[in-house]
């Protein structure tokens, strides 16, 4: 399994690999500051809902290191400092919301120590021992999406996904792609239509660069393919992951997901969303609350370096949006699945 986030302990530096450059070359880099995971993370180096939480949780660690070799205790300087450090690398994208709950839990480990000591180095040690554990928390949340997933998906399926929300974009085994990579290693036969997923491809880089190293039947289509295949009768099922998930279970994913739903849901065919319950946001009543990044129009006009838009043309580049829960037919997370009507049981499995 490709592990796209890690800790090198000798090295005192977070490991990722660099999926801008995949599916050409598998580059694993070193991280060894806030801004560099800043720009890790902005520049989708490492990306996907749980990997950029588990990147946060690093990145808001490596921050408070560099500003404490000045500080000897946690006096009001380095309440300041954390503030600043969390607030710095939580907003550096908005959408999936696990980037700032994973920020929160290692800020509210390094308040627990301020409150009984003011040794700095123990703060920050509980900043690092925080990350490592979020990290190790969502391996173990996709290994139980995997299994919690995995009889939704028949023998012989046809699953659609879009975007990646496979180990590339996890600590773990993935989200959507977990319970496709359990019933493959039960035997079960599964082949997978992988939408390229405009503009940036994560669908044909990423999704097609895993499955196929994992010797799972995937073919690439364009986006646009996918409403035409459904009506052919070659889709079984839909099985996606999600950015953030609203207390009603409206679903935040990446862009071009609600037209798939949309599609799903003409044809007949059952929509899954597949998350830990850290996506989940049972503070926004519904998605119409979700922040919904906007990026580059370069992205789409620019793409990979090869110019597809006229110069001067208007684009429009939301990276995410929203599918209404009465077109999900199940959540998927790693206490349980939930089934419509969705509030009263994303309440149980994602309650405190
Ligand atoms: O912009 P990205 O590549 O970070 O978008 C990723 C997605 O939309 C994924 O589907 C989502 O984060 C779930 S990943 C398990």
């Amino acid at each position: 399994m490709l592990v796209p986030i890690g800790w090198d302990r000798e090295a005192g530096a977070v490991r990722i690999i660099d999926q801008t450059l995949l599916p050409c070359e598998l580059r694993y880099v070193h991280i060894t500051s806030m801004n560099q995971m800043c720009e890790a993370i902005a520049r989708l180096k490492v990306r996907g809902a749980p990997a950029i939480g588990v990147a946060g949780a690093f990145g808001a660690y490596l921050g408070m290191k560099e500003r404490a070799s000045s500080a000897t205790s946690c006096d009001g300087d380095f309440v300041v400092a954390l503030s600043e450090v969390c607030d710095t690398v939580a907003s550096v994208r908005p959408t999936a919301v696990n980037l700032a709950w994973a920020v929160a839990r290692v800020r509210r480990a390094a308040e627990r120590v301020m409150s009984v000591t003011s040794d700095t180095a123990a703060a920050i040690d509980a900043m690092l021992t925080e990350a490592l554990s979020i990290m190790e928390e969502d391996r173990r949340s996709c290994e139980l999406i995997g299994i919690n997933g995995a009889s939704l998906i028949p023998d012989g399926a046809r699953v659609l996904t879009h975007c990646n929300a496979g180990a590339l974009a996890t600590a773990g085994m993935g989200t959507a792609l977990a319970p496709i990579y359990v019933r493959h290693s039960q035997g079960a036969k599964v082949k997978v239509w992988a939408d390229e997923t405009r503009p940036l491809l994560q669908g044909a880089r990423l999704t097609a660069f895993e499955l196929s190293q994992a010797g799972i039947d995937v073919t690439v289509i364009c986006d646009g393919m996918a409403a035409s295949l459904m009506a052919a009768g070659e889709v079984d099922l839909v099985i996606v992951g999600a950015d953030r998930v609203a207390a009603n279970g409206d679903v935040c994913n990446k862009i071009g997901t609600y037209g798939l739903a949309c599609a799903a849901w003409v044809h007949g065919i059952p929509l899954y969303v597949a998350c830990p319950t850290s996506t989940i946001d049972l503070s926004l009543a519904s998605g119409d609350q979700i922040p919904i990044e906007q990026r580059s129009s370069d992205e789409v006009a620019i793409g990979f370096g090869c110019r597809t838009v006229p110069e001067g043309v208007a684009v429009y580049n939301p990276a995410f949006d929203v599918t209404p829960a009465r077109m999900v037919a199940a959540i998927i997370t790693e206490r349980g699945v939930a089934r419509p009507p969705f509030q009263q049981g994303i309440a149980s499995i994602a309650g405190a």
